[in-house]
């Protein structure tokens, strides 16, 4: 017990250095288009020149890293680590791509609803930030149009994801912003790395 740790350590590591296998990217279920593993690409370059920009981040210190969003996305999307020997402690159980998907469709609401309510909330350039999230916006909202990763109509779970109350002052919001942000990334890359792997199709064989 006491080396869990220790395993669970270089499993994680294992998961983050495991190269990517370059695969071409195979066709999902039907419903799911093929443009949807480019899309996540898209938001994960868009989300990376918003964190540069000088609009958010800018005069910020504090390199912290917040993700609030409930869903369970790395516990959800990480199937290799059930499968590799030396993983002990991990549960046994396999990889479900639906489980997967529900919770990025989770991550997806959440960022959704916390930008939306930022912008609305009181800035100190509103349009300079609107201009600088609303393209983050558009690429969720065609991931959650196009690519079956919305909550269906009678599943309000996804959406009990409250947004965050913004009332502590457009530079402290705008810090607690620039945090989530950063937290949005490094989802981002977890939700990439479990579309590569869902693509790849090698849970199935
Ligand atoms: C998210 O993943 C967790 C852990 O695998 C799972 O228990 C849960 O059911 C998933 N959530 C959804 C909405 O599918
Ligand atoms: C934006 O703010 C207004 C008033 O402050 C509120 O009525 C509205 O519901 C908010 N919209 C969103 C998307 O948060
Ligand atoms: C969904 O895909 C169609 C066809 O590619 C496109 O015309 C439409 O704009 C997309 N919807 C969103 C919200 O991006």
């Amino acid at each position: 017990m006491a080396n869990f740790h220790l395993y669970f350590a270089s499993c994680a590591l294992l998961l983050i250095l495991r190269p990517s296998t370059g695969l071409p990217v195979r066709n999902l279920s039907p419903e799911y288009h093929a443009q949807c593993p480019e899309l996540f690409k898209n938001l994960l370059l868009n989300i990376k020149e918003v964190l540069k920009s000088d609009d958010l981040c800018s005069s910020i210190m504090s390199d912290t890293v917040a993700i609030k969003s409930k869903a369970e996305t790395v516990l959800a999307c990480a199937p290799a680590l059930a499968q590799t020997s030396s993983c002990i402690g991990q549960s046994s159980s396999s990889f479900s791509e639906n489980e997967c998907l529900s919770n990025i469709t989770k991550d997806l609401a959440h960022y959704d609803a916390l930008i939306q309510s930022y912008l609305n909330s009181s800035l100190k350039s509103p349009e300079k930030e609107a201009k600088l999230l609303n393209p983050t916006l558009g690429i969720i909202k065609s991931l959650r149009e196009n690519c079956s990763l919305k909550a269906a109509e009678d599943d309000d779970s996804s959406e009990e994801d409250v947004a965050q109350t913004w009332d502590a002052g457009s530079f402290n919001n705008r810090q607690e912003m620039c945090k989530m942000m950063r937290g949005f990334y490094v989802r981002t890359i977890t939700i990439n790395r479990a579309m590569g792997y869902i693509s790849a199709g090698d849970y199935k064989k």
